[in-house]
């Protein structure tokens, strides 16, 4: 192991949160919510208690697991949502080259970050805004990994496409928009349509959304793809749902733009995602959300991750009392699952 990556280890995912909240002021407003998504779509205290168990299959189980938590095949993919997923490539071998000078002094973790993220700028001759959060991700990643396999790929990333292809401030300004509602629109209450743009592991695209209407609702109406061919969590459309009723966490998502033009989070969502042991902020109008219970009054921006589960008893132990309603699920092998996750509540 390098000095690096026992720098690194040293840090719990409390103290990653703290320097992420702390760098935060030196992260471009385009990628502040990305990166800060980005550590929540990939807790390192989940990761670590996965690859401690002596029954791996079984730990994934008892934590209902669908889909790919998993940082080792996605190295170079897991943050195409981030403005900075450009410079990935600089960022990667800055990172594999900091690996092998690093010597053991100890700079906090935002001192680390922003050291590279200097050096990566420099060379890039981009402002280190725009290179700090990937900085961040991608030491997380090298954590979450370890070198061999963080080296093992060659860094290249596709060229954005999109609303990905402008400058940060102009995907700022399109994320911010409404869509127009006609000249007549001042006219219009309550059938005012608005769009979602979204994000996953396998691309970008929009669907419609009527006012005061759920994310997964509205997602469910876009039958454009096979969704289920793409993600076999995606049972109706792009946002993977089941219960649709806050009880399986199937549904959650990250919020890059728009987060004010939803509803606030009640106390049920607000409850629930705390079982799930998704990192929800306080605020009424967070960037993490479950869709089925999110309502949009305008155009928003969301990024879907490549998994979900419920593990917030045993990886935080913060959940005191589990109230998760009878599952009106299709998916008996979730149902089980989440039974078994919270079995030991009597
Ligand atoms: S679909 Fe189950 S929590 Fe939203």
């Amino acid at each position: 192991m390098t000095n690096l990556e026992s720098y690194l280890l040293k840090f719990s995912e409390e103290e990653w949160l703290e320097a992420i909240e702390q760098i935060l002021g030196c992260i471009h407003e385009v990628d502040r919510n990305a990166v800060q998504i980005w550590f929540r779509f990939y807790p390192l205290e989940l990761i670590r208690f996965i690859q401690n168990a002596e029954d791996r299959e079984e730990a994934i189980r008892s934590l209902a697991i669908q889909g790919d938590f998993e940082l080792n095949d996605q190295v170079d993919t897991s943050h195409t949502f981030l403005y900075g997923h450009r410079h990935w490539k600089t960022v990667k071998a800055a990172i594999v080259a900091e690996s092998k000078v690093f010597t053991n002094q100890t700079p906090t973790l935002v001192e680390e970050i922003k050291q590279i993220g200097m050096l990566v700028a420099e060379k890039l001759k981009v402002e280190r805004p725009l290179i700090n959060g990937i900085v961040a991700v991608g030491l997380m990643t090298l954590n979450q990994v370890g070198l061999d396999a963080f080296a093992a790929t060659d860094g290249d990333v596709e060229k954005p496409t999109g609303i990905m292809a402008k400058s940060p401030d102009q995907i700022i300004r399109a994320r911010a928009e409404d869509d127009s509602q006609g000249i007549f629109g001042f006219l219009k209450t309550d059938n005012k349509k608005y769009s979602v743009a979204y994000a996953d592991s396998k691309g970008s695209g929009k669907f419609n959304i009527i006012n005061d209407e759920e994310i997964a609702s509205a997602s469910a109406r876009n039958q454009s793809q096979k969704w289920k061919e793409r993600d076999e969590r995606c049972w109706e459309g792009v946002v993977p749902v089941e219960c649709r009723s806050a009880s399986c966490g199937t549904c959650w998502v990250g919020v890059l733009g728009g987060q004010e033009k939803l509803t606030e989070v009640a106390r049920r969502e607000r409850r629930q995602v705390k079982v799930f042991g998704y990192r929800q902020p306080a605020d009424p109008q967070p960037f993490l959300r479950l869709a089925c219970q999110a309502r949009a009054f305008g155009n928003v921006t969301i990024v879907i991750p490549p998994w979900n589960g419920v593990f917030g008893k045993k990886i935080y132990g913060n959940v005191e009392e589990l109230e998760l309603e009878p599952a009106t699920t299709s998916a008996a092998k979730l149902r089980e699952a989440i039974a078994g996750a919270t079995s030991n509540e009597g």
